[in-house]
C-alpha cells in the first residue's frame, strides 16, 4: 500500500522509519517532511492544513493511507476531509480533536463518565477568576483552555502567580485561546505519558513514556517541547494501567461515541501519579514527540499493522508483540532554545553514525543547504537508543549524541535519571 505521513518532524521521521520496515508498506511519502527522511520517503510539498490540497495530493499518487503527525491538521479538520473523500485517514475528527483542542471540553467529558482528575473551574472574565484563587489559595493551575502552543498552562506555586496569569489571559496574551480559562486544583506527584490506540469503539494500549519538558538538567529552567523521553515508564505499572484504561481511558472512549463524536486514533493521556493511583492531567489527540521517538523504536515494523487496523476499526483482532525491551531519545536542541537561538548551524558527523534496529538519530529541524545540513528549529535532533535494560538504552542514545559534531547544539546529560 501507499503512505503519506503529514508532519516534518522528529516525531513523523519515527513514524516513517518504523512504517518502512513494514513489507506492507510500497511507496512512502512524507509532506512536508525534513532531511533525515529522505531516504525512507519521499518528501511532498504540501500544504498540510489543507484538506483539498492533501486529498488532491491522494488522488494523484493514489495513496491508500494518510497518518497525520501533529494536532494543527486535526485541529483544521483534514482527517474529517480525507474520510469524507473516502480516503483511509489515522487521526481523530475534528470534533474529537477537542480533547486536545480544549481544556473544558476534556473536563466536561471527564466529568460525564466520573475520571479522575483534577478539580476545575471555567471562567470567561478575570473578576470572577480572581475571586475563585482567593477562595481557594495556592499552589493552583491555570490554563487557557484553547491551543496556546504549550505555553498556556500556568502551575502556580503563589496566589500571586496565579492573579498573574489571570490578567495575562483576559490581557489577551494567548490571543482567542485564552479568552476562556480553566483553573484547576494543584495534582502533586509524578508525571508520565500513556499512549493507547481507539478506533472509535475499542481501545489498545501500545506504550508508556516519561519525557523531560524542562530545559536544564535536574529539571531546572523554562519548559520546552521536550528535551528527552524514555519508554517504558516504570512509575506506570500493569495494575496502575489497568486501572487507567477501566476509569479513564474506556470511559471516554464510550463517551465520546456517546455524544456522536467517536475517537479514532492515538489519545496520549498525560496523568499524574501519587500513591498508586493516577489521575488525568490532559489529553492530546496525536503522538507525543519526543515519546513517538522511543514507542516507534520499540514498536518497529508492527507500528503499521496497528495504525492500519486503529484507521480501520479492526482494533479488537489485534495485539501488541512486547520485546521486553527500552527505548531513551536525547533531544539535540539549538544553544539559546527555548528562548531566541541561532538558525543555519552546520551539523556534521551523522553519516558515521550507526542505524539499526537499536540505533537512531531522528531529525526535527534540519534541512540541506550546499550539500551541508544544516540546524533550522529550535529541537534539531532526537538521538535514540534501544537496550534490554534502560541504562543499556542511555548509553547507546548517549553515544550517539556525543559523537554528533554541532557545536551550536546542545542537550540534557541526565535523561532517564529518575528510572535510573
Ligand atoms: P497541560 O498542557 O494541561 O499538560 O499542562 C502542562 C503541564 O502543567 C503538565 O504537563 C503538568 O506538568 C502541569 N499541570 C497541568 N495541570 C496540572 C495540575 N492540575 N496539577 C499539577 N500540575 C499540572
Ligand atoms: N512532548 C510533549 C508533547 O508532545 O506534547
Amino acid at each position: 500500500m501507499n503512505i503519506l505521513i503529514l508532519g516534518s518532524g522528529g516525531r513523523e521521521h519515527a513514524l516513517a522509519w518504523a512504517i518502512r520496515q513494514n513489507p506492507k508498506c510500497d511507496r512512502l511519502f512524507v509532506a512536508p517532511g525534513n532531511p533525515g527522511m529522505a531516504s525512507l520517503a519521499r518528501l511532498a510539498d504540501l500544504d498540510i492544513l489543507s484538506g483539498p490540497a492533501v486529498i488532491g495530493f491522494c488522488e494523484e499518487n493514489a495513496i491508500d493511507l494518510v497518518v497525520i503527525g501533529p494536532e494543527a491538521p486535526l485541529a483544521a479538520g483534514v482527517a474529517d476531509d480525507l474520510r469524507a473523500a473516502g480516503i483511509l485517514a489515522f487521526g481523530p475528527s475534528k470534533a474529537a480533536a477537542m480533547l486536545e483542542a480544549s481544556k473544558s471540553f476534556t473536563k466536561e467529558v471527564c466529568d460525564a463518565c466520573a475520571a479522575p482528575t483534577a478539580a476545575w473551574a471555567r471562567f470567561d472574565a478575570a473578576e470572577p477568576a480572581r475571586a475563585y484563587i482567593r477562595e481557594k489559595g495556592a499552589p493552583i493551575v491555570i490554563k487557557a483552555d484553547g491551543l496556546a502552543a504549550g505555553k498556556g498552562v500556568t502551575v502556580a506555586m503563589l496566589e500571586a502567580e496565579a492573579i498573574a496569569a489571570i490578567d495575562d489571559a483576559f490581557g489577551g496574551a494567548f490571543g482567542a485561546a485564552g479568552a476562556e480559562v480553566v483553573i484547576e486544583e494543584f495534582m502533586a506527584g509524578e508525571e508520565a505519558s500513556f499512549f493507547i490506540l481507539c478506533d472509535g469503539k475499542d481501545c489498545l494500549p501500545i506504550g508508556t513514556a516519561q519525557d523531560h519538558k524542562r530545559v536544564g538538567d535536574g529539571d531546572t529552567g523554562p519548559n520546552t517541547g521536550g528535551m528527552g523521553a524514555y519508554s517504558p515508564a516504570p512509575v506506570l505499572t500493569q495494575e496502575i494501567q489497568d486501572a487507567v484504561m477501566a476509569e479513564i481511558v474506556r470511559p471516554t472512549v464510550a463517551e465520546m461515541a456517546r455524544h456522536g463524536t467517536p475517537f479514532q486514533g492515538v489519545l496520549y493521556a498525560g496523568l499524574m501519579i501519587e500513591n498508586g493511583r493516577a489521575r488525568l492531567v490532559e489529553y492530546n489527540v496525536r503522538f507525543g514527540d519526543p515519546e513517538c521517538q522511543v514507542l516507534m523504536m520499540r514498536l518497529g515494523a508492527q507500528a503499521l499493522d496497528l495504525i492500519l487496523a486503529c484507521a480501520e476499526g479492526r482494533l479488537a483482532e489485534m495485539q501488541v508483540n512486547w520485546a521486553d525491551d527500552h527505548a531513551l531519545t536525547v533531544v539535540l536542541a539549538a544553544k539559546g532554545y527555548p528562548g531566541s537561538y541561532e538558525k543555519g548551524t552546520e551539523i556534521r558527523g551523522l553519516d558515521t553514525l550507526p542505524e539499526d534496529s537499536a540505533h537512531m538519530v531522528f531529525h526535527a529541524g534540519t534541512s540541506e543547504q550546499d550539500g551541508k545540513l544544516i540546524a533550522t528549529g529550535g529541537r534539531v535532533l532526537a538521538a535514540t537508543g534501544r537496550g534490554a535494560n534502560l541504562a543499556e538504552a542511555h548509553a547507546e542514545a548517549y553515544a550517539l549524541a556525543d559523537a554528533i559534531d554541532w557545536p551550536g547544539g546542545f542537550y540534557r546529560r541526565d535523561i532517564g535519571w529518575r528510572a535510573l
